[in-house]
């Protein structure tokens, strides 16, 4: 696939979508498998390519996996053997990996594609060092070689919102002797804490014993509800094309992931909440979304961290809604898969919106009619989507490029996107 040509919707966006369980809960409940001998069967667990990255590793460490129609059964002791991890595009494998075998016995070498290799990893290195953990990296990146040794614990105040950086301290944590502390600046996603049964104290610290930790063996073998980030795209194309009704069953609805339907609600969204039940260790809900019209929004703090993933899309609501909206502390972006602030603020502004931005922020003033232009996806699975998604409610054609890196997260968009909107992707070799 070279290129994907999206055409305007030709009328509202109608039915029910079935998206697989999210990445992020996914690569924990696979990684926490490392720490059990017993079985454990992840439903819901997709095909993406990053997570099957991450279950390519768990086999090179000695687990068995099988899958099973859209379940995964982990089962087997891991022995940890030293070698080569390929980590392929996945930010979350080789932060979660450092955490886990800087404090086991052995010598490993992660490595990872060409965008992996260019994001940060001295930002996970250096706490762990600090808990003794032997890690070289090139240049601040990956390959890192780790030498696996004995780990002390750590009081760590992180100045940096990161997940994977909190994940990969709690997973060191857990080899280590003594009691790791670790505190973030603002919440970021809780999928590694609420596995091992962890919350913060209300000064923000999170507390690890690793003589106490129970890791929740049921929790990680529960259905795995729906990637909130995948479904943004729907949520986003349902409330920009008129008169559409979609529904998405079992969503994600961790507060922490959750922050995106909160933003489009207070700007007037029409999104019903239904369903609502816990899932594991996560809660989860069906969503019922319809065309809206939406009024400016703000997003910074603690907000951003919270919706990262979905800024992308949030981006192109915001020049279709009423008004100036602002996204502060956004730096983040320039570190994903992508310079995502370039290719969000440089794509919508070829379609027309009205952007002005600066170091960490940038305003769109909305109420835009979005047109057709040629994307940069820069590979990155989540601006692909976001501009397909924008292609929809845009007038003329918007071309993709480089549309298979949809798979990275959600390998059925494209087959999902021509059955809601019939006649408006065409798939050019
Ligand atoms: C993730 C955390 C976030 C997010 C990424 C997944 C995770 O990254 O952007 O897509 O699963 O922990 P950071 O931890 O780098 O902020």
């Amino acid at each position: 696939m070279d290129r994907a040509v999206i055409t305007p919707a030709s009328a509202p966006l109608r039915g029910i979508i079935h998206i697989p369980g999210d990445k992020s809960v996914l690569h924990r409940r696979a990684v926490l498998s490392l720490f059990t001998r017993n079985s454990i069967r992840i439903g819901n667990f997709g095909s993406g390519d990053d997570c099957s990255t991450t279950l390519r590793c768990m086999e090179r460490l000695g687990k068995d996996v099988v899958r099973q129609g859209r379940d995964v059964i982990i089962s087997g002791q891991a022995h940890f053997a030293s070698g080569n991890l390929d980590c392929g595009n996945s930010g979350t494998t080789a932060r979660l990996l450092m955490g886990i075998l800087a404090g086991r016995e052995g010598e490993w070498i992660l490595t990872g594609d060409e965008s992996l290799s260019r994001r940060p990893m001295e930002r996970v290195a250096i706490p762990l060092r600090k808990m003794g953990a032997r890690i070289e990296l090139t240049d601040r990146h990956l390959p890192a070689r780790i030498v696996g040794t004995r780990l002390k614990s750590v009081e760590y105040d992180s100045e940096i919102a990161s997940a994977q950086l909190k994940s990969a301290v709690l997973l060191a944590g857990l080899a280590a002797e003594g009691i790791t502390r670790f505190r973030e600046p603002v919440s970021t996603r809780d999928h590694t804490e609420r596995l091992l049964g962890l919350s913060p104290d209300a000064a923000g610290w999170i507390t690890l014993d690793p003589t106490r930790i129970h890791i929740d063996e049921s929790g990680l073998s529960a259905f795995v509800p729906a990637d909130i980030s995948s479904a943004a795209f729907w949520i986003a194309s349902a409330i920009a094309i008129p008169d559409s009704e979609l529904t998405l069953p079992a969503v994600l609805m961790n507060p922490r992931r959750s922050a995106y339907i909160d933003v489009l609600r207070r700007a007037s969204a029409n999104i019903v909440i239904e369903d609502e039940h816990e899932s594991g260790t996560e809660p989860a809900a069906t969503l019922k979304v319809s065309g809206s019209k939406l009024a400016a929004f703000r997003i910074h703090g603690g907000l951003a961290a919270q919706c990262i993933d979905e800024i992308p899309v949030l981006a192109v609501l915001a020049a279709l809604a009423r008004g100036r909206s602002e996204f502060h502390d956004v730096q983040e972006l320039r570190v994903k898969e992508s310079d995502r602030f370039r290719l969000i603020t440089e794509n919508l502004r070829l379609m027309g919106a009205k952007i002005e931005r600066n170091k960490d922020s940038f305003f769109i003033d909305g109420g835009t009619r979005l047109h057709g232009a040629e994307i940069e996806t820069g590979k990155d699975h989540r601006i692909a989507m976001t501009f397909a998604a924008a292609g929809l409610a845009a007038t003329g054609s918007t071309v993709i490029n480089e549309p298979s890196c949809v798979s990275i997260s959600y390998p059925g968009f494209w087959d999902d996107m021509k059955r809601i909107a019939p006649g408006s992707v065409l798939l050019e070799c």
